[in-house]
């Protein structure tokens, strides 16, 4: 009986996988089957394809039909996907490096509906679970990967619980991509005292520019975890915005003297500094504020290194991709060679970081939610695009 089962819920997924493109769905019936494979949740309708956001010529960026849904490999998950959160990456990728083809997306949220085998064995994720996390969107090494879809398969170590008082709206907030960022950032890159869960005795001072952006407002609640004084920037809009997520000093990166203040402020020694933004003005000021000893210098966007005139500041691009270990498949500066170190550290960095959403340490960045389905995952970019988002980040609801 199981055997028939088994191989039935094979062709069954096989099925999905191989037809041709239809609007139908395959009508199933109430059960869970674990199989040599994966485990399916059957009391829902699977459609034969899906919809998802992918590069067209030029990059440009198309809701497209009838795509394949992805089965699940061994360690992996099958979500339907409830909501996405809108990167930056997600547009400036199909611009820097137009490959028709590639998936687009990487925040989503969503519901299991499958699980491959090695994650039925182990139990910590079941059908029906909520969950939220990242994947590498407009991805040359692995072109499906893109959360702009409807049905998502995804490593089941880099997946999160939605935590409690959490939703498919908020959690996509706290961005599963700012998260993949700092730990490499933060740890590998900068290589702050302390952890996340065992602070450092020592107190640093660490300059997180760009304080309001997602990345600045996640990096600000994880330098305060691993107990140190928080330095940062943004528009007067959002001071207090920042202060209520932990900052202790907040300067408006728009004063000419703001550098200089960051240094009377550090007394002159700060030595680290964190830029998401990477662009001349940012590289400056935090190169300026550095104290007289130098430091580490770690930004998340291609910078001009002909900026850095200080022999003293050790200057670093990290890539948030680089956390599954099997590094990023682009051209320099952007590409980072496979590192398995990173991926087993990570497994357990990914697990403490649940811990401290749980218990409401870390905190979601405030949102913007735009109805519509993947249409507005388009009309968000273009939104994203112009600069007009601020202290906040966009989530569609699918
Ligand atoms: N390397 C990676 O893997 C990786 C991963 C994630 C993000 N990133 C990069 O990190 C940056 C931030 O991403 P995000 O998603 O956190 O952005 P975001 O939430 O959209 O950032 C918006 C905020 O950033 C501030 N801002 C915008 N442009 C700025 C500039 N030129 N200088 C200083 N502040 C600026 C604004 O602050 P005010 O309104 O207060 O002025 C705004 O509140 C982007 O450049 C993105 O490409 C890189």
């Amino acid at each position: 009986m199981f055997t028939e089962l088994y191989f039935g819920l094979i062709i069954q997924f096989s099925k999905l996988l191989l037809e041709p493109a239809a609007s139908t769905s395959v009508p199933l019936a109430t059960l869970h089957i674990l199989s040599g494979n994966f485990e399916m949740e059957f009391n829902s309708k699977i459609p034969l394809n899906q919809k998802a956001i992918i590069q067209h010529e030029n990059g440009i960026l198309r809701v497209t039909s009838g795509l394949t849904i992805q089965q699940p490999g061994p360690s992996q998950i099958l979500i339907r996907t409830k909501s996405v959160a809108l990167n930056p990456c997600d547009f400036k990728m199909p611009l820097r490096f137009p490959t028709p083809g590639l998936w687009d997306g990487c925040d989503y949220a969503g519901i299991v509906v499958a699980v491959g085998s090695e994650v039925a064995k182990q139990g910590k994720f079941r059908l029906g679970d909520a969950v939220f996390g990242a994947v590498q969107g407009s991805n040359q090494a692995d072109p499906t990967s893109g959360a702009y879809c409807e049905y998502l398969s995804i490593e089941q170590d880099f997946t999160f619980h939605i935590p409690s008082g959490l939703s498919f709206s908020t959690a996509p907030a706290i961005s599963g991509t700012a998260i993949a960022t700092l730990g490499i950032a933060l740890f590998w890159s900068l290589k702050i005292p302390g952890t996340l869960e065992a602070p450092s005795v020592t107190q640093e001072d660490v300059l997180v520019y760009a304080g309001s952006s997602t990345l600045g407002i996640l990096a600000i609640q994880m330098v305060k975890l691993c107990g140190h004084r928080v330095i940062t920037t943004c528009s007067p809009r959002n001071f207090e915005l920042v202060r209520s997520y932990g900052a202790d000093l907040v300067f408006d990166y728009n004063s000419v003297t703001c550098a200089k203040d960051i240094r009377t402020s550090t007394k002159n020694a700060l030595r680290y500094t964190l830029d998401p933004f990477s662009d001349v003005r940012s590289v400056s000021i935090c190169q300026e504020a550095l104290g007289k000893t130098g430091g580490r210098y770690c930004g998340q966007e291609q910078y001009q290194e002909r900026l850095f005139s200080r022999r003293t500041v050790k200057h670093e691009l990290v890539m948030g991709g680089a956390i599954s270990g099997k590094g990023v498949q682009l051209p320099e500066p952007y590409g980072v060679a496979p590192n398995p170190e990173i991926r087993d550290w990570a497994r357990i960095w990914y697990q403490v970081v649940q811990v401290l959403m749980n218990e409401g340490k870390i905190r979601p960045t405030p949102v913007e939610i735009l109805p519509g389905g993947l249409d507005a995952v388009i009309e968000g970019l273009d939104i994203l695009k112009s600069g007009r988002v601020s202290g906040k980040k966009l989530v569609v609801i699918l």
